[in-house]
């Protein structure tokens, strides 16, 4: 095995002060290159988070509160105005990702913070903590669920949901560094996660510049390793979980729930507290993001289906709260029944 990438630079970082501007490191060009993104204007927010550039349901979040912050102080609205301005922008920000709830919670908040002080300070200082916030949550869910990981075992992921999903540790991978600077030695799967790879890119990555081993399957081989009994735990992230605690995923993850349930491993959801959706009473009603066709009819730029062949392209699927083992969040393990255990988790956060 080759040595340990080094460490990656920040995934999203504001630089300088209220005249500042927005730092994401381009996704799309990990592995190869690591480029940073310097963004003036929300129109170059909205085109990272609509390319990936950055993606995952909280570090979205994140940099939809910042892109809020450089929309507004564009126009430079006086007063009241501000709140004005803010709505439009944030109707433009919202529209980004349909599935990611975070991305609401975040510039619900920054709406909130200028209706009660409209002031474009209000709106950075409001985008700044949810950074904070997000990256207290992250450390968090890791202390939470480190318990979880036992030495010696194979846990599988899918997607990425780590420091490049976040604005910390991440989310499931948060649990998984968090075991392994406790001393637990375990190994990891990533499935390749189809079609953009989140997790042969970027997953495979982070736990290898992290020197924790791993090796990518692709998705389709990970129902079959785990009905041999090659994986003790299966642990993923969410982009929105329901009251009941259905909740969606990157496409692929009902599958794994699926066969973990038929195989008696434990299926384990990481999120934080801004990821649940209280609105919502089941999965039946969270948006699934329909994403360009392109994506799928080529690979790495390359054709790979007969020409005039559509392709379907949900970028989410749906997993019922009742493949749900438990959910590791900022405020501990919830496990089933999980409508009364969310109730009280949501009610202890705030
Ligand atoms: O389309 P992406 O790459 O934004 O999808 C990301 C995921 O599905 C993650 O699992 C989810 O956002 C939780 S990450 C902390």
């Amino acid at each position: 095995m080759s040595s340990p990438p080094t460490p990656l630079p920040p995934t999203i970082r504001w630089v300088g002060e209220l005249d500042g501007h927005l730092e994401l490191l381009d996704q799309t060009r990990l592995p190869a290159a690591r480029e940073l993104l310097q963004l003036n204007t929300v129109d170059g927010v909205l085109d990272a988070i609509l390319r990936l550039s950055v993606r995952g349901a909280p570090a979205i979040g994140v940099a939809a509160a910042y892109g809020m912050v450089l929309g507004v102080r564009a126009l430079n609205p006086l007063g009241s105005a501000v709140v004005g301005v803010a709505r439009d922008v944030s109707a433009r920000l919202l529209a980004a990702r349909p599935t990611a709830v975070n991305l609401r919670w975040a510039i619900d908040r920054c709406v909130t913070a200028v209706v009660a002080e409209p002031s474009l300070l209000r709106l950075f200082r409001e985008a700044c903590s949810i950074h904070a916030d997000e990256e207290a949550m992250a450390r968090s869910i890791g202390e939470h669920g480190k318990a979880l990981i036992k030495p010696d075992t194979t846990v599988l992921t899918h997607c990425n949901t780590g420091r490049l999903a976040t604005a910390g540790d991440g989310t499931a991978l948060s649990v998984l560094f968090a075991a392994w600077r406790d001393g637990v030695r375990f190994r990891v799967l990533a499935n390749e996660t189809r079609p953009l790879l989140q997790g042969a890119r970027l997953t495979a990555l982070e736990l290898h510049t992290a020197g924790i081993p791993v090796d990518v399957v692709v998705d389709g081989a990970a129902a079959g390793l785990i009905a041999k009994g090659e994986v003790q735990l299966v642990i993923v992230g969410a982009d929105r979980i329901a009251r009941n605690g259905d909740f969606a995923n990157k496409v692929g993850t009902y599958p794994l729930a699926l066969a973990c349930a038929a195989n008696q491993v434990p299926f384990y959801v990481a999120a934080p507290v801004s990821t649940f959706d209280m609105q919502l009473p089941d999965g039946r009603s969270i948006p699934i993001e329909e994403r360009d066709a392109k994506e799928v009819t080529s690979f790495a730029g390359h054709p790979v289906t007969p020409p005039g062949v559509g392709a379907r392209n949900p970028a989410f699927d749906v997993t019922p709260t009742r493949l749900v083992t438990g959910i590791v969040t900022d405020v501990g393990i919830l496990r089933g029944p999980l409508a009364p255990a969310i109730k009280t988790a949501m009610a202890d956060s705030r």
